[in-house]
């Protein structure tokens, strides 16, 4: 028998999106799936092992090969610089990475901050812009530091737009366009080379027809 292929699936808004486009490409995945606190899960018809992390653990626990292939957004390939292969473009979960602020700002001319989940991504596209920028790393609801004074810009996903409307934030700059990639261990790729691919090519015609159709 096989050995099972470990998958790392993002938790959180892109679980559900995924586990929707797996289903499609006719992947059996039990009801269990969608409301269980299992971090764990073995579908023994498919042969493999589903792992859920944090979205911005997946990378991680892909490079360690503890896991062979994984989902993870493109926002977290761009911050981490991590050695796994991107194989796939599965075209869900679609946002961008943006500069926001208060409306009518300027960047103060002396040491301007910039809060993000992004250092790395806002600290090269300042760089970019001439502009010396102290980056302050959050973990979530980046919004609030320009409204709180701790921040004057922030680098943050925007998906619906919704979040920097009802905080009266603006934008002022797209950095990158962001959807969920498939990415695999390099060794595993190796190895378990057919598996992969076989999943690839299972979910590459599905992911055509949606585009299609949208
Ligand atoms: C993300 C992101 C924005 C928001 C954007 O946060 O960091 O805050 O979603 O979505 P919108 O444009 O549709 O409003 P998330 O909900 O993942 O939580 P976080 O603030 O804890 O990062």
């Amino acid at each position: 028998m096989n050995s099972f292929l470990t998958i790392a699936m993002p938790k959180g808004r892109i679980f559900e999106e995924a586990l929707e486009l797996l289903r499609k490409a006719d992947f059996r995945l039990p009801p269990e799936f969608d409301d269980s606190r299992k971090l764990m899960l073995e579908v023994e018809q498919e042969n493999l092992r589903f792992m859920l992390a944090k979205p911005m653990d997946v990378v991680t626990y892909v490079e360690h090969g503890v896991a062979d292939i994984g989902i993870a957004g493109k926002d977290v390939m761009l911050e981490e610089d991590r050695d796994v292969y991107e194989l796939l473009d599965l075209k869900i979960s679609a946002c961008y990475l943006a500069v926001a602020g208060l409306p009518d700002t300027q960047l103060s001319d002396v040491a301007p901050k910039v809060a993000s989940k992004y250092p790395n991504v806002a600290s090269s596209y300042f760089r970019e812009q001439g502009e010396q920028v102290e980056i302050i790393k959050l973990n979530g609801s980046i919004e609030l530091a320009p409204l709180i004074g701790l921040a004057e810009r922030i680098v943050d996903i925007v998906s619906t737009g919704q979040t920097l409307k009802e905080n009266g934030l603006v934008e002022y700059g797209r950095i990158a366009e962001v959807t969920s990639r498939l990415i695999a261990n390099p060794v595993s790729y190796r190895l378990k080379e057919k598996r992969i691919t076989e999943i690839v090519e299972r979910l590459t015609p599905v992911i055509e027809s949606l585009a299609e159709n949208k």
